[in-house]
């Protein structure tokens, strides 16, 4: 991840690359049975569905009110045990987060979403979108 891309420690990072990125991201390394019909159709499903709703890649893009939620909805998630998707972590087992890999995720959401909300605090302004204005 490049600089301001979402701000993440380490060991972190590593969990999320284990059991998000590839339906979270732009960086899906598509696994074998993908290829193969009809069950191709419910993974591209799943990592279309995934990116819409939270896309790592995408993330300076979003404003900070989207990140703060999204901060917050990547605890839940992980803390209730929803993500990554159960039918998923059968096929791949390296996803699977141990009780205190799934704590350090959390931990880590729920002080990152703290870190957001102040800075959109101090500036309520949506700065994203001003930066993609001035970008494009
Ligand atoms: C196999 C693909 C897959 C993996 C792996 C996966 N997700 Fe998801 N994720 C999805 C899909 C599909 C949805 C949309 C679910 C829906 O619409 O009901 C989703 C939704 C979400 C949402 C939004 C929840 C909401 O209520 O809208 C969050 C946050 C999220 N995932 C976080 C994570 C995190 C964190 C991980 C890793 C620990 C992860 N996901 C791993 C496919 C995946």
């Amino acid at each position: 991840m490049k600089a301001e891309e979402l701000p993440v420690p380490s060991d972190v990072k590593s969990l999320l690359g284990r059991s998000c990125v590839n339906c979270h991201s732009d960086q899906t390394t598509w696994p074998w049975y993908s290829y193969v019909a009809p069950v191709s159709w419910f993974v591209e499903r799943d990592v279309r569905r995934g990116r819409d709703r939270l896309n790592l890649s995408q993330w300076p893009e979003y404003s900070l009110k989207r990140q703060e939620r999204l901060l917050a909805d990547i605890a839940s998630v992980v803390k209730n045990r929803e993500m990554p998707l159960p039918q998923y972590v059968l096929l791949h087992r390296e996803a699977k987060l141990s009780d205190s890999e799934l704590e350090t995720v959390y931990r880590w959401a729920r002080l990152e979403r703290r870190r957001v909300k102040a800075a959109s605090a101090i500036s309520p302004r949506p700065e994203n979108a001003m930066q993609r204005r001035v970008s494009q």
